[in-house]
């Protein structure tokens, strides 16, 4: 394996007495997500593609941010829309070519924004040659690249049931054993114990630094370490067990991810941030920051308030707010000396002014008062495509409407748990990913200005009014708080280093913090409800108001208000 020079050390603490404190570039600006299949199409395919994302570079570099993270474009069979990958190195046809990559790293780096990969490395697609070849027999050179258990037929090796629905098992014909699947039956788990499936995984990494990528986002990495035993789970009514009360975060995963730092981020003036749902607050220290292995980590507590118990379709009609709150205040505290990435949506999070907000919020009010809290808690803004324009959830009628693979599996779980039709729609139509992926909406003409062809999904039923280029010229518009409001935090070291306190944490109405940095303070606070609420005492005393979601001003919260001051 190749030696790597050391990078050097993070000090980028929210103590801002630290003379030698050094603030990184992915710290000073936001990331915009983008989800390729549905951002622009320009070959009338119906599906958009990379020059799409060229095209509209102009556009992300005016919401002020240095990065932009794309979900995975490799060559795929799209069974979970490029998340089951069959060439870790290659571009798929449908989103373009390398050449069309190079380009926009390129077109990119002019307008001062670098270009994050993700990196899906727990499994990959059922149609890669790796695992074409490992199923082929017992003792072909791949043989040990995923994980294979004997059994029988009709028996699995384990109660596991995979995420999206269905045994975790899958029988195979040809070598007459089961394989693994977290996911998808078509998203094979890799074998990560074998040194060989570590470094060509590495090795693919590399390739992409080569070619100047930023940094990458690092897919369900909590579930590369496999226990050593695999024994039956804690059944659930249907006789099953979640295949994440097994695998996650089992001990020793931080070997391997200490060797994957190594071998492919140290040296390199790039950063990373993974998805690691179920890391606890006390873990952190392994995971992020100075002696951690990532930059930043995204976890689910904030976005997970409305499942109290666990199964998705069994959520909460609404949230304690002062849950949220709590789990916003944890993720706070815990990162003070690291980074945390701050986000409320992404390709597989439902719409978030349909979500943290009662039913008959304005959604408008609600998508600015979210983004108040996004741009003024402490770490990197992460701005997922249409958030900025104040997207809604869309309602499909039938669940065969629906594309999400996660969606139609938890709609026949939910059935089969005693669900009726309609009542498993509610919970589909309120969290199914397709809310996020339906198509951007540019302008008001045909599909949006999305495509000349078929959208690959729905174009919402809103785009007359919630569009780029409307917004873009009405000065109180959705889009155009996002842009002020991001330059404003681009340029605040209050906002950039200051120390995070949260106020009134039992208020179940309001959320109020406070961001200090020496004598200068910022003071966010939102009413999460549809009612009048008086301001708490002094709070405000001495502070100048700076942004707000209504125009004018009273000495109270109207419905879905936010405020943020600047003393
Ligand atoms: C998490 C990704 O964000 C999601 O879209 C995908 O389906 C799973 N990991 C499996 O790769």
């Amino acid at each position: 394996m190749t030696a790597m020079t050391m990078i050097e050390p993070m000090n980028l603490l929210g103590n801002s007495t630290e003379a030698a404190e050094k603030i990184f570039w992915w710290q000073k600006k936001s990331v915009y997500q983008i989800y390729p299949k549905s951002f622009l199409d320009t070959t009338g395919s119906g599906t958009g593609d990379l020059r799409g994302v060229i095209q509209k570079l102009d556009y992300i570099k005016s919401l002020g941010v240095g990065a932009i993270w794309l979900t995975p474009i490799y060559v795929s069979p799209m069974v979970d829309n490029g998340y089951d990958i069959a060439d870790y190195t290659a571009i798929d046809p449908r989103f373009g070519t390398l050449e069309d990559f190079d380009e926009l790293i390129a077109e990119a780096k002019a307008r001062g924004i670098k270009i994050v990969m993700d990196l899906v490395y727990n499994h990959t697609s059922d149609k890669h040659p790796w695992f074409l070849e490992s199923k082929s027999s017992r003792d072909n050179p791949k043989a040990d690249w995923y994980i294979w258990r004997d059994g029988e037929k009709n028996s699995a090796p384990t109660n596991w049931r995979a995420i999206f629905g269905g045994s975790a098992w899958q029988w195979c014909e040809e070598r007459q054993q089961f394989y693994l699947h977290t996911f998808a039956t078509a998203q094979p788990d890799l074998n990560w114990e074998n040194p060989d499936v570590r470094r060509a995984l590495y090795d693919a990494a590399n390739f992409w630094i080569k070619r100047g990528v930023g940094g990458f986002r690092i897919d369900a990495i909590v579930y590369i370490k496999k226990p050593a035993e695999f024994v039956d789970g804690v059944a659930d009514s249907d006789g099953t067990c979640s295949v994440h009360n097994m695998t996650a975060n089992t001990p020793g995963i931080l070997d391997f991810l200490r060797e994957f730092k190594r071998e492919v981020f140290d040296g390199h003036d790039i950063f990373t941030v993974a998805e690691a749902n179920s890391v606890k607050p006390e873990e952190l220290p392994d995971w992020v920051g100075e002696r951690g292995v990532f930059n930043m980590l995204f976890e689910f507590s904030h976005v997970n308030v409305m499942f109290p118990h666990g199964e998705v379709w069994h959520y909460a009609e609404l949230f304690k707010l002062s849950d949220f709150k709590q789990a916003l205040t944890a993720s706070q505290v815990a990162t003070r000396e690291s980074w945390y990435p701050i986000y409320f949506e992404n390709h597989d999070k439902p719409r978030s002014v349909n979500i943290f907000f009662p039913h008959g919020s304005d959604k408008i009010l609600a998508a600015k008062a979210l983004a108040m809290i996004l741009f003024t808690l402490r770490g990197t803004p992460f701005i997922y495509q249409g958030e900025e324009l104040g997207f809604a959830n869309a309602a499909f009628k039938s669940i065969d409407d629906y594309d999400d693979i996660s969606s139609r599996g938890q709609y026949d779980i939910a059935r089969a748990d005693g669900l009726s039709d309609k009542q498993a729609m509610r919970f589909v139509h309120k969290f199914s990913r397709d809310n996020a992926r339906t198509p951007m909406q540019w302008n008001s003409s045909a599909n949006a200005g999305f495509t000349t062809g078929k959208p690959w999904l729905p174009v919402h039923d809103d785009f007359k009014t919630c569009n780029a280029e409307s917004e873009a010229r009405d000065k109180n518009s959705v889009l155009n708080f996002y842009r002020t409001l991001s330059a404003f935090r681009n340029g605040s070291d209050v906002l950039i280093r200051g120390e995070y306190e949260e106020l009134y944490h039992d208020n179940e109405e309001l959320f109020i913090f406070t961001r200090t940095l020496g004598d200068k303070k910022i003071i966010t606070a939102v009413n999460f409800t549809t009612h009048d609420v008086s301001l708490p005492a002094k709070i405000f005393d001495g502070a100048r108001k700076i942004f707000g979601n209504y125009s004018d001003e009273k000495n109270y919260f109207r419905a879905t208000e936010a405020m943020i001051y600047e003393l």
